[in-house]
């Protein structure tokens, strides 16, 4: 077989890492917590920089805005510090709107009531990648390298576990 079972083992390691990634990978995250996506209070215009600052958005998380009588529009950087770029701009008023945050790099949005905007009800959210998945160290041998780029495409968790108490039986 040329697959020592230390080899499987970390291969099931890196495929367990990889799964945990896929698993983890998609948050649903909503504006504001409890308080929703509303005009700040007078005395915390910062409070959505706040709430972005704590979190570590990745590609494939969303952000849900809950608002009443409001609305929310995505925005140019320039737009989100000018409060100047609602009109031109289509801006979603159903109460309830989830964005899917599907590539790198920043995203701006407002409040569509310029007023609100200049009140601090605005929002950027500055999205990573994935984070690294660890890969086999280069003094593995290139056999189980191979096999394991192999069992992690197309293996679930329960094959691996079968595959193991197989590998051990021998
Ligand atoms: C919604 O906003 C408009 C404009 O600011 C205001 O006139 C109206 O009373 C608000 N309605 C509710 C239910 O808060
Ligand atoms: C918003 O304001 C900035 C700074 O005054 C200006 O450069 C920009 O052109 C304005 N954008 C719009 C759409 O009016």
């Amino acid at each position: 077989m040329g697959m020592s079972s230390s080899s499987l083992i970390l291969c099931l390691l890196l495929l367990a890492a990889n799964l945990a990634v896929i698993a983890g990978a998609k948050n649903e995250y909503k504006v504001g917590d409890g308080d929703g996506w509303r005009v700040p209070a007078d005395n915390d215009p910062d409070f959505y920089e706040t709430w972005a600052s704590k979190i570590k958005f990745i590609v494939g998380d969303s952000i849900v805005f809950d608002y009443h009588n409001d609305s929310v529009a995505k925005v140019s950087k320039r737009g989100y510090y000018h409060c100047n770029e609602t009109s031109k701009t289509p801006t979603l008023k159903d109460g309830s709107t989830v964005i899917v945050l599907d590539k790198l790099g920043f995203y701006y949005f407002v409040s569509g009531d310029v007023e609100h905007c200049e009140k601090g009800q605005r929002l950027m959210v500055e999205v990573a990648g994935l984070p690294l998945v660890p890969t086999p160290s280069p003094d593995s041998s290139s056999a189980s390298v191979a096999s394991c780029s192999v069992l992690s495409a197309v293996t679930a968790v329960g094959f691996g576990a079968w595959w193991v108490a197989v590998g051990f039986s021998h």
